[in-house]
């Protein structure tokens, strides 16, 4: 066991900075460690804590938190341009982008920036600029807690799908996820389709990987708050996916109203959770230690010394406003404990 903690006040080790505090938390190296601690003490409640990006607490937690800590990435081999890597879940995940982006591995390059760990990204699917995980994601190695068993779950297993995969659903508290496996290519396959993404990377001088990469997080900057300045978990909201009908009556009504085209077809179409708060004139509201961020609507943050039951009823004045306004319910993205 790395460390092991009683009592521990969880401020530092989520990017909202709530203070909460869980019974006890231990930090795991390997496999091994994870199925002895399981297999010892058969905890009633447990839950994995990772690098925190994702989560929001509301309440002291009564049960295990268990943190991967093993940090290696490595290639397993090589065929062709096809490069096979794989990274331990306690990984930063822009540790691993800039890992692979060094070595001319491309693949990873659109989703530079992202706060969180390797283990993480799968969970969530994470995505942005047009690239979610599960574009490269081979396969995932978990541990399944009731048996002890490790297996490598192909990414088809994985149902992945916007902001959501299997270890949301089926596999939530059974599995704990060890690490993941990614092919990325050595032949250029650049993505430059997203906003601004073309435009910021023909400033830098074309599309060579590490252009992309900074374009990317020259982006996320200018829009995203730092976690280490004001507490915030990324988007708070996903943006949610109606019937094509029911949004074509909103974008007559609401010309300039941006719409994608969803994972889930034709008659389904995504809008853009930001832009519905933004038009409510919620950007930038303020209440007590709680608001939405001045840049990025869809980001709700911690001015300093907020509880999570603020964040919450925030976030829920927010969800009202919106389906008042336009009829649409927007569903949180950040994991509520
Ligand atoms: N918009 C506004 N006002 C706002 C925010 C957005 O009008 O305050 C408009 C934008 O102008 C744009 C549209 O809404 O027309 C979409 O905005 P943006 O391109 O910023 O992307 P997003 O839909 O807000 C998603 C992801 C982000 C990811 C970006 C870039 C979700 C929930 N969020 O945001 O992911 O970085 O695309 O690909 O899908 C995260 O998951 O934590 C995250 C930051």
């Amino acid at each position: 066991m790395k460390r092991e903690f009683q009592r521990i006040d969880l401020r530092d080790r989520n990017s909202f900075h709530v203070v909460q505090l869980a019974d006890r938390l231990v930090e795991f190296d390997s496999a091994e460690e994870l199925r002895e601690l399981f297999a010892r003490e058969r905890p009633e409640k447990w839950m994995v804590l990772s690098g925190g990006n994702n989560i929001l607490f509301t309440r002291d937690y009564d049960g295990l938190i268990v943190t991967p800590v093993a940090d290696r990435i490595a290639i397993l081999d090589e065929r062709d341009d096809r490069v096979r890597v794989r990274a331990e879940a306690g990984a930063e995940w822009d540790d691993l982008v800039a890992w692979t982006v060094d070595r001319g591995l491309w693949g990873l390059e659109n989703l530079s920036l992202i706060p969180g760990k390797a283990g993480a990204a799968p969970v969530q699917n994470i995505g942005a600029y047009g690239a979610e995980a599960k574009d490269c994601l081979e396969s995932v190695e978990c541990l399944f807690t009731e048996t002890g068993a490790v297996e490598t779950l192909a990414a088809d297993r994985c149902a992945f799908g916007y902001r959501d995969s299997i270890f949301k659903r089926e596999l939530k508290g059974r599995a704990v996820i060890l690490s993941a496996t990614f092919v990325l290519s050595r032949t250029p396959r650049p993505r430059l389709g997203y906003g601004d993404v073309i435009r910021e990377v023909e400033a830098l001088g074309g599309a060579t990987l590490h252009n992309i990469r900074e374009a990317i997080c020259r982006i996320r900057r200018s829009k995203l708050p730092d976690t280490a300045e004001l507490g915030n978990a990324g988007s708070f909201f996903k943006n949610p996916v109606v019937e094509r009908a029911f949004a074509e009556r909103l974008k007559a009504e609401w010309p300039d109203m941006p719409l994608y085209p969803s994972d889930e077809g034709g008659e389904r179409v995504k809008l853009a959770a930001g832009w519905l708060i933004d038009r409510c004139g919620l950007k930038g509201y303020r209440r007590g230690a709680v608001g939405v961020h001045e840049k990025q609507a869809l980001v709700l943050v911690n001015h300093g010394g907020a509880t999570g039951g603020e964040v919450i009823e925030l976030a829920r004045l927010v969800q009202r406003t919106v389906r008042e306004r336009f009829g649409v319910e927007i569903d949180t993205e950040v994991n509520i404990v």
